[in-house]
């Protein structure tokens, strides 16, 4: 088939380079010409396990093309993917204007009948704006499919070559069949493909994120109690993961949830239900424990050096919202960071991959590491805040000769309160007994 995907971000890009990789012809479009011309040289823009190959494959058999012009995938795509940014507004509710201006380009440059997919995580009812938007700026006929996506940062490939399901929204039997045809390669082994109507498949995409938000705010309150009662969270995530009601998923403690979908996604419920009148008590309640959560480790750290941090410097491993991403939206590591620079201390940071990034946010405000050893030299405590496997196993020995005071503030519960203890640190945990 051919396919136009409008929007070459982590969500474009994935979508583009797994559909080109099953054989189908594949026009990525960005406004972003520096994000084109590189792609076009083999460079990838984002961190994400596996995708350089799967790009660099299919451009080399010439089935995935990158493009600024909208009209030229236009005209040769029967099948037009929206995948744009949908960021906050500070109300809460998605700023449409990147899908707007996609759709009014993609309109003027249809020359005969297109299926319109909407990609990007959208408010419910959006189907119709959109197919209202495009109406203004072309006479030929379309229909409007909403698509959402699920995959997460980190595992996407994988995430979109195995989905665990393909939810098409739309009234429309043939634009349905289309839609089954193409995504058929990646739900060979029988995960199912949903047709529901527009509406539903919307609001399917927010329905999953708020309650995975929920459950990480769940599990950080409980571990708030446990440091009032002694409890130790990792021991209770366990007995409620095995229940097989609950499941082992999205149930970890730690510095709070970040990144471009949880947050936003969230509000834009909320401010959804809040125009209809209603209030959504339960992902409010999971927002506002997001809040605290993400500053809950300068509460231990205020704690450990009585009260004031002011002329402290912290090193700080990692950066992006979680591992196996360069992402930096929403992380909780931005909050602390301010946080502590607010009170006067001071912050070196290493992350694998999420530097560049930080820098582009941070300019100068922080000092950067060339590898997690160097930014403990002169640290007053390390303060972990991504899962990145080469942060799991260190050398304690080394952080303890390096560090100019043995504590470490865990955002992640990568460690073993007993055996961080015994190596002489002080450890603080997100609910790993007393605190
Ligand atoms: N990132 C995720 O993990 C994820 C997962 C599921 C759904 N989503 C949703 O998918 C959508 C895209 O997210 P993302 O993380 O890929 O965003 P992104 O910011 O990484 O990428 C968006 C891209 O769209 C481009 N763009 C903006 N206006 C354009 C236009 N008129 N024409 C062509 N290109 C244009 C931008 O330059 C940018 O490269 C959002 O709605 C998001 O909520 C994201």
């Amino acid at each position: 088939m051919k396919i136009a995907v409008i929007g070459t971000g982590y969500v474009g890009l994935v979508a583009g380079a797994c559909f080109a990789d099953t054989g189908n012809q594949v026009y990525c479009v960005d406004i972003d010409k520096k994000k084109t011309d590189a792609l076009r040289n083999g460079v990838i823009p984002i961190f994400e396990p596996g995708l350089d190959t799967i790009v660099k494959r299919s451009v080399s058999k010439e089935r995935l093309f990158f493009t600024t012009s909208t009209s030229e995938a236009v005209a040769k795509s029967e099948i037009i993917f929206m995948a744009v940014g949908t960021p906050p507004l500070p109300n809460g509710e998605p700023n449409l204007e990147y899908l707007k201006a996609a759709a009014e380009e993609v309109a003027k440059s249809m020359d005969g009948y297109r299926i319109i997919v909407n990609k990007s995580t959208v408010p419910i009812g959006t189907h119709e704006t959109v197919a209202k938007w495009m109406s203004a700026h072309t006479k030929h006929p379309f229909d409007v499919v909403s698509n959402p996506e699920f995959l997460k940062e980190g595992t996407a490939i994988d995430d979109f070559l195995k989905p665990d399901r393909v939810v098409i929204g739309t009234k429309k039997e043939s634009a349905y069949r289309a839609m089954a045809t193409l995504y058929g390669p990646f739900v060979r082994q029988g995960n199912p493909i949903l047709w529901m109507d527009p509406v539903s498949a919307e609001m399917t995409k927010y329905a999953c994120n708020s309650f995975l938000a929920t459950r990480i705010s769940f599990m950080n309150e409980l571990a708030g109690l446990c440091e009032k009662l002694g409890g130790d969270i990792e021991q209770i995530r366990k007995g409620m993961a095995t229940d097989v009601r609950i499941g082992r998923h999205f149930l970890y403690a730690g510095a709070g949830y970040g990144g471009s979908c949880f947050p936003k996604d969230v509000q834009a419920l909320m401010a959804t239900a809040k125009k209809q009148g209603l209030t959504m008590g339960i992902v409010t309640a999971a927002e506002d424990a997001n809040y605290r959560q993400k500053r809950h480790l300068v509460d231990h750290i205020k704690k450990h050096f009585g009260g004031s941090v002011s002329g402290k410097t912290f090193a700080m491993w990692g950066l992006a919202f979680k591992a196996n991403t360069d992402d930096m939206r929403e992380a909780p590591s931005l909050v602390i960071i301010e946080e502590l620079l607010s009170l006067g201390a001071k912050v070196k940071a290493f992350d694998p991959v999420a530097m560049d990034n930080t820098k582009e946010m941070l300019g100068s405000k922080i000092a950067f590491g060339k590898n997690m050893f160097e930014v403990l030299e002169g640290s007053d405590g390390l303060i972990v805040i991504t899962e990145w496997n080469e942060f799991r196993h260190p050398d304690f020995k080394r952080i303890k000769s390096t560090l100019k005071t043995p504590a470490i503030f865990d955002g992640r519960n990568l460690y073993d309160p007993a055996e961080a203890k015994k190596e002489g640190f002080s450890y603080y945990g997100i609910g790993r007994g007393l605190a």
